[in-house]
């Protein structure tokens, strides 16, 4: 028999076995939802705790995840319905609402470290994070593709199947995107869209300018066409409207892709890599982090795992600190250096 109990007696001999480091402040990545206006936190329905802050607000809620230890946020944009168009224009003009966020909470907080999500789905009409074409030509987001929104249409008929998100013409709107962004002071830009040579891209653009060639990349590297990001789309309006992600995020049916994927980042240039959703990716996060040590990795847990466990929280299934140390201690215990989550404040709140 070996004797395993010894390891177990007490609060204070578990605590000189643990090995795993214990979940600080300083592990977290903040996500904020951002819109125009003054005066506007408005909580969102389907994540419990999380609200879309005007930029005036935002800086006195950053003010208060400072006070809990946080120092790193990631922002998204969220705009009305009426300003997005087919090329997602009001992700990259100057006036952008992520830029003018970027030099207020820079301008109120220097020390701060500013993560921004680069993709177009936030500003598009049609919800995808890229370029509608059709046979190899752009086309309209026309009243047939608006109806099957409505619809929610699933036939096999050509009018979605033959639409294509199209790559390379994305690339270029992606990296003037994180440019404005640059220019305005962000830390990190992180590219989301899951578009083939996205961070090469980024980075010559970057490089092109000496005011932006010093903005570092957070790679969304391997993220994975999730169910779990139901409730962020709901919070960013950011839904598809039509079809879904699959041609571009990538599938979950896979060993090695998300591998090859975060690799291909590394040699285009990124510095930070991720692994996204988190939870039901552990084994991806620990596979990265033994094949790529030199690059920090940064897990996400995601919208639909937040509200997953605090739902179940709140339905008195279990205690909701407890299920989150849990979660998250295996999400570093897998390997992440950092977690992006929504219930980062939460954690540290007494
Ligand atoms: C935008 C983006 C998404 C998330 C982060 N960036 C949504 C999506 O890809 O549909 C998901 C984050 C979450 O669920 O918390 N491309
Ligand atoms: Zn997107």
């Amino acid at each position: 028999m070996r004797r395993f109990r010894q390891y177990r007696t007490t609060q204070s001999v578990r605590d000189q076995f643990a090995d795993v480091p214990d979940i600080r402040p300083h592990h977290f990545i903040y996500p904020y939802f951002v819109v125009e206006g003054n005066g506007i936190k408005q909580e969102i329905t389907s994540m419990e705790g999380i609200y879309r802050f005007s930029i005036d607000l935002l800086l006195d809620d950053i003010a208060d995840t400072l006070s809990l230890g946080i120092d790193k946020v990631l922002l998204f944009g969220v705009i009305p319905e009426e300003e997005k168009d087919e090329r997602g224009s009001a992700a990259y003009s100057e006036d952008n609402i992520i830029s003018k966020a970027v030099r207020a909470i820079k301008a109120r907080y220097p020390q701060i470290v500013v993560y921004t999500d680069i993709c177009l789905c936030e500003y598009t009409s049609h919800g995808h994070c890229g370029l509608l074409y059709e046979n190899g030509k752009p086309i309209a987001y026309d009243e047939e593709l608006k109806a099957l929104r409505r619809t929610g249409c699933s036939c096999p008929k050509p009018h979605h199947d033959a639409v294509i998100i199209d790559n390379d013409s994305t690339l270029p709107l992606l990296a003037e995107m994180a440019y404005q962004h640059a220019l305005a002071g962000a830390d990190f830009v992180a590219p989301s869209a899951m578009m083939d040579g996205q961070i090469e891209a980024l980075r010559r653009k970057l490089d092109s300018d000496s005011r932006t060639h010093r903005t570092k990349i957070l790679a969304y590297s391997a993220k994975y066409a999730s169910a779990y990001y139901g409730p962020f789309r709901d919070a960013a309006g950011s839904a598809p409207g039509f079809g879904d992600r699959k041609s571009y995020q990538m599938d979950y049916r896979t060993h090695d892709q998300g591998l090859e994927e975060i690799e291909a980042d590394i040699e285009e240039g990124t510095d930070w890599i991720m692994v996204k959703p988190a939870l039901a990716y552990l084994d991806i996060i620990y596979r990265a982090s033994i094949s790529f040590p030199r690059h920090p990795l940064v897990a996400y847990q995601v919208s639909g795992e937040y509200s997953m466990l605090l739902n179940a929280a709140r339905q008195g299934y279990f205690d909701e600190k407890r299920i989150f140390h849990e979660s998250l201690t295996a999400i570093l215990r897998a390997g992440a250096r950092y977690i992006i989550s929504y219930y980062a404040k939460r954690y540290f709140r007494k």
